[in-house]
């Protein structure tokens, strides 16, 4: 395929004629990315099972991992899914458009190829204005992966999208940077509802509205895991060095983590340390190589620099990486569950200090 091509486009000031060629893109069966508020998303026409096999080999993604359809409204839902249970109409009015996907009975127009040839479709309604004005100008529902490469990190920028995808696909919608950065809260509501994969929506804002919710565990995976929500996989959204995760207090995490780096350093191992902004004073001076995803206080700001954190490591030669952890309230459950993954197991739990016992 050729280069692919670029339409910048302001998402306070859309320019429709090119939402309009993006869009006639997707009706002629291309590929289009475009920006999400939570990553970029591979587009195709969610009907048009050809276009969507193209996502797969496009991604070198396997085909047992199914695919979120993008509507524009939760009023085209019935297209999509079946048997729609009463509350998705309160959880549409909380959280939609935004950063949920819904796990539904699949509605028979819906190709297998979406599915991975499952009888439940995941659906979300984004909320960023692109994503929007795509796919009310194509007029289909859009079935969208992330759009990195299978178990590569999720894109948060044009400039991801295209070192994973330059080539692969016909257009990129630049729309800036994300503002969620990482991807939408899974919920399955097939059966007693659960939390399939944690993301921009909070365990706490869906307890509010569903009562105690459960998470599904993939520490351990199972093959019935894999089988709920086949791209649980535990190495996921992996940057390119290998990640070690650490949890625990803050002190006791960052004495761990300082001592194991300042260990690399001897013998001459280049390392990347993730931190919090609150760390930063005790790692100056020492030569290390460290990224910010911003201050513990602030996860809405360490979850949008997330991803991009990892890539400026990848970028810089990191060998490998040390992770905080950030908590499992609100986004810091989405945070850590990315990071569990990007470890692949890798995960240091780290007792409190002597001082804070
Ligand atoms: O924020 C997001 O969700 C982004 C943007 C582009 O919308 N999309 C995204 O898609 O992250 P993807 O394909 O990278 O992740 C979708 C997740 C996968 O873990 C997949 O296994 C799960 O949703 N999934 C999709 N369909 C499912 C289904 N029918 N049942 C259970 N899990 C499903
Ligand atoms: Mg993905």
């Amino acid at each position: 395929m050729r280069a692919t091509t670029v339409f910048t486009v302001d998402p306070t000031a859309i320019d429709g004629e090119l939402i309009q060629r993006a869009a006639r893109v997707l009706l002629s069966g291309g590929l289009v990315a475009f920006p999400t508020e939570t990553v970029y998303g591979l587009g195709a026409n969610a009907l048009d099972a050809l276009a969507v096999r193209r996502i797969f080999a496009a991604k070198e993604r396997p085909a047992y991992d199914p695919l979120i359809v993008h509507l524009a409204d939760v009023a085209d839902l019935g297209r999509i899914a079946c048997d729609i249970p009463p509350l998705v109409s309160d959880l549409a009015a909380h959280f939609w458009p935004g950063p949920l996907t819904l796990v539904l009975p699949r509605g028979a127009d819906v190709p297998p190829e979406v599915t991975a040839g499952g009888e439940t479709v995941a659906v979300r309604v984004p909320a960023h204005p692109v994503a929007q004005a795509l796919i009310c100008a194509a007029g289909v529902p859009i079935a969208a992966p992330s759009a990195n490469r299978f178990g590569r990190l999720s894109p948060t920028c044009a400039a991801d999208v295209l070192a994973d995808l330059d080539g692969r696909i016909e257009v990129l919608l630049d729309g800036g940077p994300t503002v969620v950065g990482v991807e939408s809260t899974v919920l399955s509501l097939v059966g007693e509802p659960v939390i399939l994969r944690p993301g921009g929506v909070s365990r706490e804002a869906l307890e509010a509205i569903l009562g105690p919710l459960t998470v599904s565990e993939r520490s351990v995976l199972s093959a019935e895991d894999l089988l709920e929500s086949p791209g649980l996989l535990l190495q996921h959204y992996a940057p390119q060095a290998p990640l070690v995760l650490y949890i625990g207090t803050s002190s006791a995490m960052r004495a761990a983590y300082l001592s194991e780096a300042l260990r690399y350093q001897q013998s001459g191992v280049l390392v990347g340390l993730l931190v919090a902004d609150e760390d930063l004073p005790f790692l100056a001076g020492q030569g290390l190589l460290v990224e910010t995803a911003g201050s513990a206080e602030d996860l809405e700001t360490v979850a949008r620099r997330l991803f991009s954190a990892l890539r400026a490591l990848d970028a810089a030669g990191a060998e490998v990486i040390l992770a905080r952890d950030f908590g499992v309230t609100g986004l810091g459950l989405a945070i850590r569950d990315r990071l569990t993954r990007a470890a692949g197991g890798h995960v240091v739990e780290v007792p409190p200090l002597r001082s804070e016992r």
